[in-house]
């Protein structure tokens, strides 16, 4: 049986579908009866039969909470970690210290203890090093703990070296390594206020280069590193390195509505998230602009996909393909 943390998310609910559809059985962590309605949204743009998802076998419980997820372990033999908490947010640090590094470190501890066979873990671009010399970011670049990372980076970093660990103790291993995920179903969080934003008449853009990837590829290599021999290897998963204005462009057109037009300068994101942030120490409100988001929207980061390519011989959808098809499923 398979263990899919994190299955009420963008990543994990596709994932779900793919693992069902392959007919195996499955149990997800899930935390509230609601997320699991937005899984049934994300199956009704795969399919009619959304009845599909009560052949997965739900299973409450907190992956930092340890007597909760003692049961989930029970007769699993691979695991797909999915779970995690996204944010760029600074007050949010210690939170996502506690699900990122204490969860994995929790879901490798009693991956251990249950003697599974193989896991998959997601961790993120954010947690690979930079390119020193302009060439592209390969798996093979060190994250640099001495620069001024993101809350989130490092602890998606820490939650890697948890997962390694588990190499060390007879796990097979594979970590996939995905640029930003663009795919359908959650309209209001992380990538999928793109669409949401642009949808609405978004006005701004930035010249920021980051790498991209469609969700549906990101499932699919992760099941298929799984059903492979490969073991105890990291993949970076981004399918083009496009700028934000590239991408706005290309959600604008998909969906026929203006493309943004005004360009927002390094010095404008820096001053708005000094001021924001500091006017969220009056209001305690989020702020509007955090300092790590405003660096990345215009930090230019080319990542290379080839090991994945030649590993398993691994094509990626094109990234205006992907678009068309999240713009399609946010109209349906
Ligand atoms: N989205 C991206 O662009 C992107 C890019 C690169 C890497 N990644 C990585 O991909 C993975 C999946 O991301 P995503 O976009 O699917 O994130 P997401 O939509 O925010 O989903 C996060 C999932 O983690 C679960 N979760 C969080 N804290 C938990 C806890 N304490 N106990 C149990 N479950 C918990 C959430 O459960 P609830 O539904 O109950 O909140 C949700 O199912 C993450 O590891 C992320 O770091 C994402």
């Amino acid at each position: 049986m398979i263990l899919v943390t994190g299955g009420t998310g963008l990543v994990g609910a596709h994932l779900l579908y793919h693992l069902l559809k392959n007919d195996e059985k499955i149990r997800a962590i899930y935390r509230s009866e609601e997320k699991i309605k937005a899984v049934k949204k994300v199956f009704s743009f795969y399919t009619d039969d959304v009845s599909l998802i009560s052949k997965i076998e739900w299973f409450k419980a907190d992956i930092t909470d340890v007597p909760s997820m003692i049961p989930a372990f029970v007769g699993i033999e691979k695991v797909y970690h999915c779970a995690a908490f996204i944010s760029f947010n600074p007050r949010d640090y210690r939170e996502m210290r506690k699900v990122n590094i204490h969860g994995t470190a929790i879901i490798v501890n009693l991956s251990i203890d249950a003697k599974i066979k193989k896991m998959c873990f997601v961790g993120s671009i954010a947690s690979v090093g930079d390119s020193l010399n302009g060439n592209l970011i390969t798996e093979e670049n060190e994250w640099n703990k001495e620069q001024d990372n993101s809350g989130y980076s490092i602890t998606k970093f820490g939650g890697e070296m948890e997962v390694w660990r588990a190499s060390q103790e007879e796990i097979e291993v594979v970590i996939v390594n995905p640029g930003v995920i663009l795919g359908s179903g959650f309209w209001f969080a992380g990538s999928g206020e793109l669409f949401s934003e642009v949808y609405n008449g978004f006005k701004y853009y930035t010249e920021g280069i980051t790498g991209f990837v469609g969700v549906k590829d990101v499932v699919k290599a992760m099941i298929l590193l799984m059903n492979s021999d490969v073991k105890n290897e990291r993949f970076i998963l981004v399918s083009e390195n496009k700028t934000y204005k590239e991408i706005l462009f290309l959600i604008a057109d998909a969906f026929g509505k203006k493309r943004p037009s005004k360009k927002i300068k390094p010095w404008q994101t820096s001053l708005l998230w000094r001021v924001s942030s500091i006017l969220s120490l009056f209001t305690r409100k989020e702020p509007l602009l955090g300092k790590y988001a405003a660096k990345s929207a215009h930090e230019i980061s080319k990542y290379s996909s080839e090991k994945i390519k030649e590993t398993i011989n691994f094509q990626f959808d094109e990234i205006e393909t992907v678009v068309k098809e999240v713009c399609n499923d946010y109209e349906s």
